[in-house]
Formats: structure tokens, sequence, C-alpha cells
């Protein structure tokens, strides 16, 4: 019998991108799904001001507990774009926790990538998905998708 390899989809979500990626992936792939919760407001107008900053500054908030992810074959890990790459509470994630074999992806506005910070807090990337506002308004991000899975299989 072939072993069903063990996989984590981790991901923090300020406005539900890249949630929506995170539930895609986890779903194709059978992945548990753990969403990063930081104890900081990031919504709203103001939160809008503390995100930035927190990202130009390359801040790392506190995070509630998540689970804890143990004996996973693959751990892949998606964050919106903000300012200094990756966003605030995964940068958190990032610093806390090391793995062996990663994946990671964004959601972003059109500019830059959160990968070469990400790589730096943990390792290098099987594979990088990134997914910007017109291809998720016109869902050709679905194929981007496919070909990241193709590519972590
Ligand atoms: C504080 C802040 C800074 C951002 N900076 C960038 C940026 O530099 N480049 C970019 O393409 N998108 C940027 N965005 C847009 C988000 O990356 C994009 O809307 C993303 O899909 C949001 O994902 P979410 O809904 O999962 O939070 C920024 C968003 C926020 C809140």
């Amino acid at each position: 019998m072939v072993k069903q390899k063990k996989i984590l989809v981790v991901f923090y979500s300020r406005t539900g991108n890249t949630k929506k990626v995170a539930r895609i992936i986890s779903k194709q792939l059978g992945a548990e799904l753990s969403e990063i919760t930081p104890l900081t407001n990031y919504h709203g107008g103001v939160g809008f001001l503390k995100a930035f900053l927190s990202g130009m500054f390359h801040r790392s908030p506190k995070i509630k507990h998540y689970k804890m992810p143990t004996n996973y074959d693959l751990v892949i890990i998606g964050t919106p774009k903000w300012p200094g790459g990756v966003s605030s509470p995964i940068r958190t994630f990032l610093k806390n926790e090391k793995f062996r074999r990663v994946a990671f992806f964004c959601t972003k506005g059109g500019l830059g990538s959160p990968f070469k910070p990400m790589e730096k807090l943990s390792n290098k990337p099987l594979a990088t998905l990134d997914i910007d506002a017109k291809e998720t308004s016109d869902n050709s991000y679905k194929q981007k998708i496919v070909d990241f899975l193709n590519k972590i299989k």
C-alpha cells in the first residue's frame, strides 16, 4: 500500500483572498488546514495602517495558539503580500517553526513577492505560487493552482 503523504496548509489572511486559495489547495490535497490569527486587529482602516507599518518594520506580532505542525511530510505556507514581503503573522510563524520540506503561496495586489524573505526564515521551497488580484477576478488562478500542485505531488 502506498503511504499517503501528510500535508499541512498553514495560512494567514486579512481579507479572505489567501484563505480562499488555502482552502482549494487543502481540499485538492486532502491536507489539514491551519489558520494563523494575530492578537493584533488588522481589520479596517486603522488595521490597514498597523499592518502596513508592521510589514515595513519587519515586526513579528504575537499570534494565537495554532495547531502544532509535527510529523508532516510537507508544509505549505500561504501569506498575503505586505510591505517587507511576508505578512507579519506569517513572519512570526516562520520564526517559531522550522520545516524540512516547504512550499509557499501568496496572494497580492500585483507588485512584489514575499518568497525571498520566507525562504530566509524557513527553507528553500519545493514550489511557489503567486496569485494577483487580476487573476483572482478572472479565475485564471485555478490553472496556476493545478500547476503548483503538480510540482509538489
Ligand atoms: C498593509 C498591506 C500592504 C500591502 N502591500 C502590498 C504590496 O506591496 N504589493 C501587493 O501586490 N499587494 C499588497 N497588498 C495587497 C494584498 O497583498 C492583497 O490584497 C492580498 O490578496 C490580500 O490577501 P488577504 O485577503 O488574504 O489578506 C497589501 C495589503 C495590505 C493590507
